[in-house]
């Protein structure tokens, strides 16, 4: 007879604990390379950089800087900021075009204040708003040449 007793492996079941812990791993893995992989979740830095910047621009004051009315420097460089980006639309003298005619009466009001929220804020009818790109000082700026068109 044969009285040895088999010899056999001692096995212990795997603590729960760690299979919890094993799994969670797997998965946050899976969330992980999946949210922040561009060619699937369209997730990148650029875009973030873009969003924060946007934010910032929201911060920008949409008050007028200070009134440039008068300051013979301040509108021409005003007329050099809207030949360039209201021109297109409001025509080069602007006396309209796809956009009203800026030197006629206004819908909107023609008072300073009006003038720069007009352009900062835009206007519901296809006035796209200025403020991220411009900055209050230079619509400022533009305002002051504005004025000066409507004098005349
Ligand atoms: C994409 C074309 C476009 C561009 C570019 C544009 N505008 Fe306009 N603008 C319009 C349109 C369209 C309106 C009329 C909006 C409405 O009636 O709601 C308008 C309205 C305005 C008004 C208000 C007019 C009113 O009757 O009260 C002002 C002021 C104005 N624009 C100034 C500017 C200035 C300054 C710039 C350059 C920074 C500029 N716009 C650039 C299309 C444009």
């Amino acid at each position: 007879m044969n009285d040895t007793p088999e010899i056999q492996e001692g096995h212990n079941r795997i603590p729960k604990g760690w299979l919890v812990f094993f799994f969670a791993a797997i998965v946050f893995l899976i969330w992980y390379v999946v949210s922040y992989t561009p060619a699937i979740s369209g997730w990148s830095f650029y875009k973030k950089y873009e969003q924060e910047m946007a934010a910032a621009a929201k911060t920008e004051k949409a008050v007028p800087a200070s009134s440039y009315a008068g300051d013979e420097k301040a509108v021409s460089e005003g007329k050099e900021i809207y030949a360039t980006n209201c021109a297109a639309c409001h025509n080069a003298d602007a006396t309209g075009g796809i956009g009203p005619n800026l030197t006629a009466a206004l819908k909107y009001g023609a008072t300073e204040n009006d003038l720069f929220t007009s352009v900062s804020k835009g206007r519901p009818n296809g006035m796209p708003g200025f403020l991220p790109q411009l900055g209050s000082d230079r619509i400022s700026k533009l305002v002051a040449y504005l004025e000066t068109l409507r004098k005349k």
